[in-house]
């Protein structure tokens, strides 16, 4: 069994209130870290992608539980060189500048991949040819091994009219490429800024809430729903017979 803590969109610019509410969200994971066996983080982890940003989110992150994280449209303004730095501690040889961020984390009672789902420079998504080759041959190796994956870009259309005309393009492609491979349970989005749950290729495909913010559906008083709510997370419960299930709740309050 694998027990996955799921959020998205912290969008740390510098700022108190989205630091604030991380601030919180990782307390409160640190917490009860015991019952879990990671964190994904479904990209905008910040607002610009800079350095003093990545560097204030990954030390707002850092705690007991192996955080895995996919970039996301705000992290890679000007490149992939400073979320690959920063975040995966490239230096010197290491360093792969403008490589897609993909990533393979086998545990006990699973895997979890992650894959760069950006284009640089651009709100909408698209997985490369490299990127598309990569996850391929990643599900090929891991065999029957159930497999939980995370992207930033959704890849169905969630009705939201903010974010549907930015979501993955070519999404045939990795319908094509899950078809190929029945051990993927679920896929975990980002960039929607709301926890929703649809498909995708006959797999479950969960959106988390954005930690910043939520976005409107069309009939919801903007002001109220983005200011509103308190940040919120999920938590994917993948089983040994490899059905997931998933948990939304907000984030309490810090005590004292
Ligand atoms: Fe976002
Ligand atoms: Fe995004």
């Amino acid at each position: 069994m694998l027990t996955l803590a799921h959020i998205s969109d912290l969008h740390i610019d510098g700022g108190a209130r989205a630091r604030e509410r991380v601030e919180r969200v990782a307390a409160y994971l640190d917490g009860i870290a015991d019952a879990l066996d990671a964190l994904v983080v479904a990209g905008d982890l910040t607002e610009h992608g800079t350095v003093a940003q990545l560097e204030e989110v990954r030390a707002l992150l850092a705690g007991r539980l192996p955080v895995m994280v996919c970039p996301g449209n705000h992290d890679v303004v000007d490149g992939r060189a400073p979320f690959r730095r920063v975040m995966l501690g490239e230096t010197g040889p290491q360093e792969r500048g403008e490589a897609p961020v993909n990533a393979v984390y086998r545990l006990d009672g699973g895997a979890v991949v992650v894959c760069d789902s950006t284009v640089p420079g651009e709100g909408g998504g698209l997985l490369s040819e490299e990127t598309l080759a990569w996850l391929e041959d990643t599900l090929d190796g891991l065999g029957r091994t159930p497999v939980v994956l995370g992207l930033h870009h959704h890849p169905a259309p969630l009705h939201l009219p903010s974010v549907d005309p930015i979501a993955l393009q070519e999404p045939d492609r990795l319908a094509a490429l899950l078809s190929r491979h029945p051990q993927v349970a679920g896929l975990l989005c980002g960039h929607a800024h709301t926890p929703a749950a649809t498909s995708f290729a006959r797999r479950p495909l969960l959106v988390a809430p954005g930690t910043v913010s939520v976005l409107p559906l069309p009939w919801e008083d903007a002001h109220r729903v983005t200011e509103a709510q308190p940040p919120a997370m999920a938590f994917h419960i993948l089983d040994d017979q490899g059905r997931m299930t998933t948990h939304y709740r907000t984030v309490p309050p810090q005590e004292g």
